[in-house]
């Protein structure tokens, strides 16, 4: 598939207002796509977020022999009874971080999986001992040769598996493969994210036997069939609804972010707050009133209650704009501090010891060439652009077209000065 190359022009300084909906996840998205591969029926479903990682895994999906069709733009009805290959080399998940989700997906179905390890990822070498520990655990054969995970067996058998991290692509690779398995898996050091939830439902309303999802104890019950034939809708996207929360304080603005579980924001929500911003919550939505007086803070990111590291540089942003040093540790990627050398030519002053970023506020950032080096940092870079003064080009938006739908339609609805030009 051809990436044109794109950039962001972006004329800051105005306040964001309005009203912005927020899509559904993209990690959830991400998972239950390739979940549904194990299933022996179709499935529907709804708010699937149009972004790139999406498009790639329908591809990929439609090679493997599934039947992939978008009913509108964020619908879409996967039927997988005609899968009829084990194989996903490295020419069709190359482009794609999560592939190791159709290892699960294809051991349960198939009993065999050939998946290639990902390209260089933007956060280096991205481990999976804890996936294939479990695999094994529950009587697969998994090799690693050229680049390819081999995954092989004659039946899955349900295991009793003790993460030693706390993984969500473990945890929801594993609980996609015990839903077919013989007799009932334990994971335990679950990963409690909302979409590790949101996956366990969607099986759940397929056929599949999964109980404590949520909780960092689950246990799954393999079943025989998996029947499908239900309709599923994807959670509403917490890092999206980070993005604007987040960009709402940093330009000043007043933004209802809508069609969200607040629930999931509690660990930003309690930060904005510290930090002086005022919050307001109902139902569906969360309203974000910026403040000129930004109040300095520390945070550190952690699994899910904690505060995620995927609004680690959109937050890292902000904390540059209050009085005072802040600090933000990061538990969870050693690369996530990519952001900074960007944000330094915007102005930023920022200084990174060991994992943690040591920032001291600056009254503003002034805008400059700058460049994505992953989906996250890219979104950070566009925040600091929206609030810097003068002009910011932000390139190599490919990263951010990764996971964020429609991110410069959105932001311009709410006043932004923001356009998408070709490089
Ligand atoms: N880890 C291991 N061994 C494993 C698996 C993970 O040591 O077998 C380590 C990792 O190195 C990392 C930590 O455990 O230090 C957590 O990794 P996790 O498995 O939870 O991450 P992931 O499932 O690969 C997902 C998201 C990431 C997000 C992380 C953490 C998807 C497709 N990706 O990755 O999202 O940062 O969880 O919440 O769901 C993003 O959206 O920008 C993004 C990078």
């Amino acid at each position: 598939m051809r990436v044109t190359l794109e950039k962001f022009i972006i004329n800051g300084s105005r306040p964001l207002k309005g009203v912005v909906d927020i899509s559904g996840a993209k990690n959830s998205a991400a998972a239950i796509l390739p979940a549904s591969l194990v299933l022996d029926g179709p499935c529907r479903i709804e708010n699937v977020p149009d972004i790139l990682d999406v498009t790639i895994l329908k591809k990929i999906m439609t090679k493997l022999g599934a039947v992939v069709r978008n009913e509108g733009r964020n619908t879409l009805y996967i039927d997988p009874t005609g899968v009829n290959s084990c194989i996903a080399s490295y020419r069709m998940v190359n482009r794609l971080r999560a592939s190791y989700y159709l290892i699960g997906a294809l051991l349960a179905k198939k009993g065999k999986a050939v998946v290639s390890y990902p390209g260089g990822c933007n956060f280096g070498f991205r481990p999976i001992d804890q996936h294939i520990k479990g695999f094994e655990a529950m009587g697969a054969n998994v090799s690693i040769e050229q680049g390819l995970i081999k995954a092989s067996t004659s039946e899955l058998r349900g295991a009793q598996i003790y993460l030693d991290v706390v993984s969500v692509g473990a945890t929801i690779n594993l609980m996609i493969a015990a839903t077919k398995a013989r007799g009932v898996t334990v994971i335990e050091n679950a990963a409690k994210e909302p979409h590790v939830v949101d996956v366990a439902n969607f099986l759940n309303a397929m056929g599949a036997d999964i109980r404590g999802a949520g909780t960092d104890v689950i246990k799954i019950r393999g079943v025989e069939k998996l029947p499908g034939g239900a309709t599923h809708m994807v959670i509403p996207d917490m890092v999206e609804a980070g993005t604007f929360m987040i960009a709402a304080a940093a330009t000043c603005g007043d933004v209802v972010v809508r069609n969200i579980i607040p629930k999931h924001m509690d660990s930003l929500t309690a930060k904005l707050i510290e930090m002086g911003v005022e919050i307001m919550e109902n139902g569906d939505w969360i309203r974000v009133l910026g403040t000129r007086n930004l109040k300095r803070a520390n945070i550190k990111t952690l699994p899910y209650p904690g505060f995620p590291t995927d609004l680690h540089p959109q937050i890292a942003t902000l904390l540059c704009l209050a009085r005072g040093t802040s600090t933000i540790t990061e538990s969870i990627w050693d690369l996530r501090f990519q952001y900074v050398d960007e944000l330094k030519r915007m102005g930023a002053n920022i200084k990174v010891e060991g994992r943690m970023a040591v920032i001291e506020g600056i009254p503003k950032f002034s805008g400059a060439p700058v460049k994505a080096t992953d989906l996250r940092a890219g979104a950070a870079l566009v925040i600091a652009g929206l609030a810097a003064e003068g002009t910011t080009e932000v390139i190599d938006i490919s990263y951010i077209d990764r996971g964020y739908e429609d991110f410069e339609i959105k932001l311009r609805s709410l006043g932004a000065d923001i356009t998408r030009v070709e490089e």
